[in-house]
């Protein structure tokens, strides 16, 4: 059993406003200390280089040309699922457009495997803790593998150096005063990891996220003292709304600190599981006050001691922690507070997505209601499965999968706008003009509307993909498309050529033209769907090499030269055939697909 220490509000004296006096009355917890009574708070500062909340310039490295980016720390408790893939998907596209505007990116991603949830997995799996988080942890990384997650760190909480940081900064907020021990009781969601208000449930105390019954737990653990952060928190968001993204979520997060902050409880008696509290190792770190440290603890370096400090010169604060709606309080409320009582930078935004629903419902482990990401990009590829939902999931709101959907946008958009207009374009050019260009893209599309059309529509994707609104981008994208397809159908080159002279001269010109849109849309449809744009690159006659070397400054019409030589004309995306039918002719036409999308590739 725990020892019961008398005074755990080391050296700090409490001020607490009446809210906050008034929010500690009702909780239900029984500190055995005499609880200060007010609290005063002036605004925190904001730091040259933009970080919030910067007390010294040792808490912080990240310059403006630094961008650093995370997904959640994904549960180990079963393998990903659609869900959890979504939330990458989406990182890796806006990693790889801050790639290719020339930031140094830190794409952070990782497992989250400490906590009753995952023991409990493991033991209903019938191997030890450790086993069950290198069998799923794996999973998760040959997944990001299928889907060409360019991710440049994954953390895994149980490494040492993550084990390492999250003791130190443990102690850092002991020191300050922030951490101490009381009994508590209430509802405790297993699945949330989450002590949950009685109003805040369904009948029964069933969660409103699981649908299964919070369960009575009484305790007697370290909590963090999250109500002395109240009036900093009002006042950065008052500051720096623009934390909280999207921006209809700033108002929810406003509104639960508003309603007044309790103490959390940051470690567990119950669990074995976890990281043991420095000078207690009889209970061990809550999950989320271990997790949340991986942002930081990911930026060490691989031979490097382990030291909080040392991370956070290597990048802190993050400019994005990409996250989902349900796990928003934990990082617009609970982690900014942890962060600023230990004296280190707030992460510039939070963006908060939605849910990917099915049949209404959010998608997820615990329902059992989950689509098989394996399963997708095994029978559709990595590029159909990227682009379905960034383009038909609004970023930030929820959106629902079917099948049917997802194979005719992928048809329409990829292998007819995309593919086909290039396709026949090369095959045109091949037979008119040996597959050589015949003049300077920015001299053939002199006089001709197209140009300006595809300048702007490229200047709108850029300002999309700024604002994380990734369905706009693609949509402008494949506006370029669409008006190549227009210009193409309009100009009909086929019959130019037919005619010689200068007509076909011109129809020379048109193929020019159609195809540097065609280089366009690769380039600014790379973060998407990288491995369909690669393939767009190649046919246009360039390497892989020059096409890992692009920037955007390449959307930049002028690109194809008189003279470059296109490749052999091939499907660079094949068209997924609907079979209806009995179950097994599906099957028979997913594997048809995917061997035509291997042809492809
Ligand atoms: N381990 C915590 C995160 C700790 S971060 C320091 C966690 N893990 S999780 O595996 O349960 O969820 C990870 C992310 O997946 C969350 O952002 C969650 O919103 C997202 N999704 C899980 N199901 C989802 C959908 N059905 N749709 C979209 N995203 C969803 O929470």
């Amino acid at each position: 059993m725990a020892t019961r220490i008398n005074c755990s509000f080391h050296n700090s004296l409490w001020l607490l406003n009446p809210r906050q006096a008034a929010n500690l009355r009702t909780a239900r917890f029984h500190s055995r200390l005499r609880l200060p009574q007010s609290l005063l708070f002036s605004a925190p500062p904001r730091a040259a280089n933009g970080a919030l909340y910067c007390t010294n310039s040792s808490n912080g490295s990240a310059t403006n040309d630094t961008f650093v980016l995370t997904t959640p720390l994904y549960y180990v408790n079963a393998p990903p699922h659609m869900g959890s893939a979504y939330t990458t998907i989406a990182a890796d596209a806006i990693a790889r457009f801050q790639r290719l505007l020339g930031k140094n990116v830190i794409f952070i991603t990782g497992t989250d495997e400490h906590g009753e949830k995952i023991a409990t997995a493991a033991g209903a799996s019938g191997s030890s803790p450790r086993e069950h988080c290198d069998v799923i942890s794996q999973a998760y990384k040959s997944l990001w593998k299928d889907l060409d997650i360019s991710y440049d760190k994954f953390i895994r909480t149980t490494d040492p150096k993550h084990e390492a940081i999250v003791k130190q900064f443990y102690s850092r907020v002991l020191a300050k005063g922030d951490i101490y021990r009381a009994d508590y009781e209430g509802l405790y969601c297993v699945n949330c990891e989450e002590y949950k208000d009685e109003k805040d449930l369904l009948e029964n105390k069933c969660c409103p996220m699981h649908l299964k019954p919070c369960v009575q737990r009484k305790e007697d653990n370290y909590f963090f003292a999250l109500s002395k952060y109240q009036k900093p928190l009002e006042d950065i968001l008052a500051q720096n709304p623009e934390f909280v993204q999207p921006s209809f979520r700033l108002n929810e997060v406003q509104s639960w600190i508003k309603g007044g902050l309790k103490d959390f409880s940051i470690s567990r008696a119950s669990v074995d599981w976890g990281i043991p509290v420095p000078n207690d190792e009889k209970q061990t770190i809550y999950v989320w006050f271990d997790a949340l440290l991986g942002y930081i603890s990911a930026l060490s370096e691989v031979n490097e001691q382990p030291d909080l400090q040392l991370a956070v010169s290597s990048g802190w604060p993050a400019s994005l922690h990409l996250i989902g709606k349900d796990i928003l309080r934990f990082h617009a409320v609970y982690w900014p507070a942890m962060l600023m009582s230990a004296g280190l930078n707030l992460p510039k935004m939070v963006f908060g997505h939605g849910f990917l629903t099915k049949d209404g419902m959010k998608m997820g482990k615990s329902l059992g209601n989950t689509i098989e990401p394996n399963d997708l990009v095994q029978r559709f590829g990595s590029d159909a499965v990227r682009y379905f939902f960034l383009r038909e999931v609004e970023f930030g709101s929820d959106g629902d999968y079917s099948e049917d959907r997802f194979i005719n946008i992928v048809n329409a958009h990829l292998a007819n706008t995309i593919g086909n207009l290039l396709n026949r374009t090369l095959g045109l050019l091949k037979k008119n003009c040996q597959s050589t260009l015949v003049a300077d893209s920015a001299v053939a599309a002199e006089g001709f509307a197209l140009k300006e059309k595809v300048e702007s529509l490229v200047k709108s994707a850029r300002s999309h993909y700024e604002n994380l609104s990734l369905s706009s981008a693609c949509e402008a994208i494949l506006e370029i498309g669409n008006a190549g397809n227009s210009y193409i159908d309009e100009r009909a080159p086929w019959s130019l050529f037919k005619q010689g002279g200068p007509a076909s001269e011109a129809a020379a010109k048109d193929l020019v033209i159609v195809l540097e849109a065609m280089r366009i849309i690769a380039v600014a449809l790379g973060p998407v769907s990288p491995c369909l744009c690669l393939r767009i690159y190649e046919q246009l006659g360039y390497s892989e090499d020059q096409f890992n070397a692009l920037t955007w400054t390449d959307t930049k019409w002028g690109g194809l030269k008189q003279g470059q030589v296109m490749a052999q004309p091939k499907p660079v995306f094949a068209r997924i055939e609907i079979q209806t039918g009995d179950e097994s002719e599906d099957k028979v036409a997913s594997k048809s697909s995917k061997k035509k999308l291997k042809e492809a590739a």
